[in-house]
């Protein structure tokens, strides 16, 4: 990285000096700056509004970037160690979907997690693929999904040799990364190309003690939420291709089709903003990050009934490391759900990231200050003296069942589809995708067959209380099937 380079923020000055133009603007948006803007956008909001701009060719054109934006996507790739960056102004869906797009076609199949985020079956969707599922490891006592290891890989490719691609979501939402490199070696032997939603990996690569970054790992291209652990704004993602992917091009076609015409001009100076802090100041701000979190960590292990996992995790064969900015916070042994801990902790006015099982994810990064991880630990104190501690069980995680694909998923979006009692689906051909927490990992996905087993694994998981998500009619009385001609 060239550290003196990565001083500059070019599109980020772009903005800044035309703004003191004060340009009289004939152009969108329509409230001209502020002035047309209703009262409540205008006292929301403010001056802010003065710098409300998007699609302004007198900058750079997103599409086809020929000044600062394409300077700012250079440095960019300079500090991921990436031959190309894309800036997203849709997040890391509109990455994950572009990079779908541009390596597959219709009927072509590409190896997923069965956990895959649902922007991945937005891209089958968009695309016309086909998934075929690698199996992914659980932790059942710690209710976390590790996603595959190389075995699970190795099965996938014997099991479809026509595979075109691999998609990988690394590290996992909890943080938990896993056997990336040897996985994309294993890939790359058979001629895959290798993707990876790194969406909660923007950080990776500026810390030594945080998991390799996917570039490193060796992958083909990368999806990177920007917003979600360094400093750019909500929406904002990356999404990186390897020096020398012979699919670039079609990767910069696809991002113009997945993203809106008129980016918001912030979003992306505040990608080049964040890329301009990681570069210069990543390494301290992770420092401080892992700092806080390891302080926390030790703390929360240290209260009766509640727990949170460490480095401990790399006992799992899929698991290469963890990221430890991440706080799984258990408090299975104090009875609670995840469900019922995060409303205890929002009476404490803490919002946490999500929640699963006995657990809620707590996220660390370097805009958290000892104050904010005191009153984290403060409200998880005052649950562990409230609740009265319980003998903790592993989670039985009955095995999931195999999934049978029928139908592209693209063919089941467009099919016509019905509601079905659910005793009455045996055979029918799923039109939703229905997933419990936990296990988190979807039992069936849309254009897969409801057989017998995954109905039987619908009744117990609800039998043992159990609720789903993702499912149109969430008790599961009925199901959406797609309808037969
Ligand atoms: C694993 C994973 N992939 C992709 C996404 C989509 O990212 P974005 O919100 O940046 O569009 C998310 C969002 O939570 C995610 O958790």
């Amino acid at each position: 990285m060239n550290k003196e380079a990565q001083k500059r923020t070019p599109f980020a000055d772009a903005l800044e000096e035309y703004c003191q133009q004060q340009m009289v603007p004939f152009h969108t948006p329509g409230h001209k700056l502020g002035t047309g803007a209703p009262c409540r956008e205008q006292a929301l909001f403010g001056t802010a509004l003065r710098q409300d701009l998007g699609l302004m060719y007198a900058l750079d054109d997103l599409f086809q970037p020929e000044g600062p934006l394409r300077e700012a996507m250079e440095l960019a790739a300079d500090a991921y160690g990436a031959g190309r960056t894309f800036f997203s102004v849709n997040g890391t869906t509109a990455c994950i979907e572009a990079m779908i797009l541009a390596v597959c076609g219709p009927g072509d199949t590409v190896l997923i997690p069965r956990e895959a985020h649902r922007s991945v079956l937005s891209g089958l969707i968009l695309s016309g693929a086909m998934p075929a599922y690698m199996e992914s490891r659980y932790a059942g006592r710690e209710e976390v999904s590790l996603g595959p290891d190389p075995a699970s890989l190795q099965a996938a490719i014997a099991a479809h040799g026509e595979a075109k691609a691999v998609l990988f979501t690394y590290p996992t939402y909890d943080g938990l990364a896993g056997r990336l490199a040897e996985m994309v070696q294993i890939a790359h032997q058979h001629g895959l190309i290798v993707l990876v939603d790194e969406a909660h990996g923007a950080h990776l690569a500026f810390h030594e003690d945080l998991p390799a970054d996917a570039l490193a790992c060796g992958a083909d291209c990368v999806a990177q939420s920007t917003h979600k652990l360094t400093g750019s704004l909500t929406q904002t993602s990356m999404l990186h291709c390897r020096k020398g992917f012979p699919y670039t091009e079609r990767v910069a076609a696809a991002m113009a089709l997945v993203q809106s015409t008129s980016p918001h001009y912030w979003f992306l100076a505040s990608l080049d903003l964040a890329r301009q802090q990681m570069a210069l100041e990543g390494r301290e701000l992770e420092e401080k990050a892992l700092f806080l979190a390891r302080q926390a960590r030790k703390q929360l292990n240290a209260l009766s009934g509640i727990s949170c996992f460490g480095g401990e995790m790399t006992r799992y064969e899929a698991v290469e490391s963890l990221d430890e900015t991440k706080l799984t916070i258990d408090f299975s042994g104090l009875g609670l759900t995840g469900r019922e801990a995060e409303r205890l902790l929002r009476t404490a006015h803490i919002e946490v990231e999500l929640t699963a099982g006995h657990h809620v994810l707590a996220l660390v990064t370097f805009g958290d200050t000892e104050k904010s991880i005191q009153t984290l630990l403060e409200g998880c104190r005052t649950i562990a003296c409230t609740h009265e501690t319980v003998e903790r069980k592993d989670t039985a995680e009955p095995p999931l069942p195999q999934p049978r694909v029928v139908m592209a998923p693209r063919e089941a979006w467009y099919a016509e589809k019905e509601a079905m009692a659910r005793p009455l689906c045996a055979g029918q051909i799923c039109a939703e995708t229905i997933t419990f927490y936990p296990p988190g990992i979807p039992v069936v996905a849309a254009g897969e067959v409801l057989t017998g087993e995954v109905l039987a694994y619908i009744d117990q998981k609800l039998n043992e209380g159990y609720v789903t998500n993702g499912a149109a009619d969430s008790s599961l009385d009925t199901i959406q099937v797609v309808r037969k001609g």
